[in-house]
Formats: C-alpha cells, sequence, structure tokens
C-alpha cells in the first residue's frame, strides 16, 4: 500500500516557532527546530549538566544522552556512532579535517575544489596552497550553474589526493550525482570530501551506499542544535593525525578529531531530531522499521515528495515570470533538487526584496550566501546578490501560493 502523503498538521505541530501569519523561508539558512530538540536540550541541562567523563550516576546519565544524540547523527548517515564527529559547525569540521589531512600531502599534490560549493568547502582546501598543493577549480557549466563529470575528468590525474564538492549548491538546490563522481574519483585514486549542508535537510543520506570518504552536514540547518557532523571512513579518521591533547590516542575516533569535545548540551538535544523523525515515522506509518536509519528513510521518502510537489509549483509559477531569473534549473519535475529557489528579478536590486517580502508576511533572504563563486560564474553581480526563498518540509503549498502572490504584487509595484 502506498504511503500516506506528509500529514503537514501534525509536521507543524512540532515546531513552536511556526506561526500561520508569516511563512519562513530562509530555511537554507539554518531551520526551525521541533519541540523534541528543545526539550533534550533543556532536559540535559536541567537534569544532568555535569563532566560526562565522570562516574557519578548523574555523569552516566549525561554520557548516556550524549550517546544518544551520536547515534542519531550517525544513523541519519548510515554510518557508525564512531564514525561521525559532532563539531561546532561543517565550517569549523572542514578546517579541521583540512589541517589533520595536510601532513599527509606533498608538495605539488592536487587538490580540486569547486565554483559552485559554499566557502566552507573551498576555504581551507585553497589555503593548502600555501603549504604547496595545487588547487584546480572545477567549474560549473554557466548556462546551468551546474557540474559536469566531463569537466572533472581532465582535471584528475595521479597527483590528484582530494576532490571537494557538493551534494547540492545552496544557491540552486540543484543535486550533484555523488555516488557516480565518487567513483570516477576513486578510479583516479583520489578521495572526495562533500558538503551535504544543503541536501541532509532534504533527503536521507546513506554515505555506505555513495561510498564517500568525507561527507559533512550542519544539523542546524537539519531541525538540530547548533552543530556540524563530519562523517569519515573509519580507516581515514584511525589513520589521520588527532587534533586533541597529545595523550589522546590515535584510535581514539571520533574523539582524537574534535579538538574541545562535542558541545554536551547540544549532542544530547540531537536527539530530540530523532524523536522527531521517528514521530512522524509512528504517525505516517502502521509499521514504522525497528532499525533507525530505514526508518529514517521511510520519512524522508515522504518528504522528498512534499518537496518535490512544492518545487513543481514555484517552478511553474517561475516558468511563466520572464522578470525571474532563477539561477540553475528553470523546469519543474527536475527530480531530486532541494526546494531552494534562488533568482533575480530584472529591475530590482535583490537587497530591497526581503523587506518587501517581509511586509507580506514572507521570512526569506537576499545576498551571496558565502557561495559568491556561483553567481560570478553566472554573471550575477555577488554584491548584491541573488533573493533565495528555501523551503522545507514544513512548508506547505498555500505558503508556496503566498509566495508567488507576494512577488507578483512586488513586480507589479515597480
Ligand atoms: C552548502 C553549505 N555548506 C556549508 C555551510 C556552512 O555551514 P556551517 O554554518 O555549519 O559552518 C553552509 C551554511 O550556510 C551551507 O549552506
Amino acid at each position: 500500500m502506498a504511503p500516506p502523503p506528509l500529514d503537514s498538521d501534525y509536521v507543524r505541530s512540532f515546531f513552536p516557532a511556526l506561526n500561520d501569519s508569516w511563512a519562513f523561508m530562509e530555511n537554507a539558512g539554518g531551520s526551525l527546530v521541533p519541540h523534541t530538540v528543545i526539550e533534550a536540550v533543556s532536559a540535559y541541562m536541567s537534569e544532568c549538566q555535569v563532566q560526562p567523563g565522570d562516574n557519578a550516576a548523574i555523569a552516566r546519565d549525561a554520557r548516556q544522552r550524549m550517546s544518544a544524540g551520536q547515534a542519531t547523527a550517525a544513523a541519519m548517515l548510515n554510518a557508525a556512532p564512531d564514525e561521525v564527529i559532532i563539531g561546532p559547525s561543517t565550517t569549523r569540521n572542514v578546517q579541521t579535517l583540512a589541517i589533520a589531512m595536510r601532513s599527509g600531502f606533498r608538495e605539488n599534490d592536487e587538490i580540486v575544489v569547486t565554483n559552485l560549493d559554499h566557502e566552507a568547502n573551498n576555504n581551507h582546501w585553497r589555503r593548502l596552497r600555501e603549504h604547496g598543493l595545487r588547487i584546480r577549480e572545477w567549474q560549473v557549466n554557466p548556462e546551468t550553474a551546474e557540474l559536469e563529470s566531463g569537466t572533472l575528468e581532465p582535471l584528475l590525474n595521479e597527483r590528484t589526493r582530494l576532490v571537494c564538492f557538493s551534494h547540492c549548491s545552496n544557491i540552486t538546490g540543484g543535486p550533484n550525482p555523488v555516488r557516480e563522481i565518487t567513483a570516477l574519483v576513486h578510479a583516479a585514486g583520489a578521495q572526495v570530501c562533500i558538503d551535504g549542508v544543503a541536501m541532509a535537510p532534504h533527503v536521507s543520506i546513506d554515505v555506505r551506499e555513495l561510498d564517500v570518504d568525507y561527507y559533512l552536514f550542519s544539523l542546524y540547518k537539519t531541525f538540530g542544535p547548533h552543530l556540524g557532523v563530519m562523517y569519515g571512513k573509519r580507516e581515514h579518521l584511525l589513520s589521520l593525525p588527532g587534533q586533541y591533547f597529545h595523550f589522546h590516542a590515535e584510535d581514539d575516533i571520533p574523539l582524537k578529531l574534535n579538538p574541545g569535545a562535542p558541545n554536551h548540551e547540544l549532542t544530547a538535544g540531537t536527539a530530540g531530531v530523532g524523536a522527531y523523525l521517528d514521530a512522524l515515522a509512528g504517525h505516517h506509518f502502521n509499521e514504522p522499521s525497528s532499525d533507525a536509519v530505514t526508518r529514517y528513510r521511510q520519512v524522508f521518502d515522504l518528504i522528498r515528495d512534499h518537496e518535490s510537489a512544492l518545487c513543481d509549483r514555484f517552478l511553474s509559477w517561475a516558468a511563466d515570470h520572464s522578470r525571474i531569473r532563477l539561477v540553475g534549473r528553470r523546469r519543474a519535475g527536475n527530480a531530486g533538487r532541494a526546494p531552494t529557489f534562488s533568482f533575480t528579478i530584472d529591475g530590482m536590486a535583490s537587497q530591497r526584496v526581503p523587506a518587501l517580502l517581509e511586509s507580506r508576511g514572507i521570512v526569506a533572504g537576499a545576498g551571496d550566501f558565502y557561495a559568491p563563486r556561483v553567481l560570478e560564474a553566472t554573471g550575477i553581480d555577488s554584491a548584491d546578490g541573488v533573493v533565495r526563498c528555501s523551503l522545507v518540509h514544513y512548508n506547505t503549498a498555500d505558503e508556496v501560493d503566498r509566495l508567488t502572490m507576494a512577488l507578483d504584487a512586488i513586480m507589479a509595484e515597480s
């Protein structure tokens, strides 16, 4: 039997910050959190905010709650808990990884980065130039703002050590075929580092199936607390030099790659994301899977169908509006894309638009969203940037209509 559609009323009842008087569409900047997360953080702080390494019962309780958060983050990726580092943010996790990998690189080794990615998966790698590395840029097709494997192949050679790219752009919402590109990179003898930040709120991620070496996402954009998650294949994590104190053993993963250790209450709060996904599974399926990875996958299948309808609704409207210049593919039915829409409006500065939208009850953003390279590559002035409306599964078709009506009105007035 086909699963029921996502029950929006049920979904929305979990998010205390949601309010029908306004529509939140800056989710790619940071999503709202369900009450399960708020309660898990609050419970940790009220009941067991102690040093979790101690032996007292209260410390064991703290440790157990942090492990539950770690297990949730791992299950969201189909990884083992010790393969997952919960650090302060994706940017900081990439920095830690780049510093750790640095000592294994030789002069003139090459790293491929893209002009599609957010700076988080660019800046720390490009800086390795200062250490004798050669940086090659895999560039988007300026017409589609997409990366093509045909332009990656000539960049790969026997000196290539790492290829850094994203699962999905935080500007265009366009997905990259991670598995295929990873296979190409592995065949060339190099590793991949995937920025999954813009994709993780929308689909279930399976790092084993993708066969990636490193994969990162930000919990605070995936309905959780302000943290970043970094997966690495166990053999890579074991072989990287530790970045914490000298007495942390080289097999002490993931801790040795998390200088300062994870934030305690927020790691515990991450279990609240799992509790939310579990509640959705229980609500929509008579027999949710007993395995967390499969359960989350079931829920994300519902989310994908719901979001794909939102995408089609917005893209069909945009296709009829020639003043809207969407970055990336315009057409509806673009399977696998995230409901993140960035555009400029002919004859209007992007920076003006968020305030005009806010006066009509819509929260959206404008700027380069720390991905200026793709704007420049597609001929957009990165100083003015794009308007970005980024949706997640708690957004509704009515909200998309509210957005398109607001944009119609704004364009009619200018
Ligand atoms: C695609 C993408 N990657 C990385 C980041 C950086 O994440 P963090 O804030 O966790 O460092 C962002 C943040 O906007 C992003 O959108």
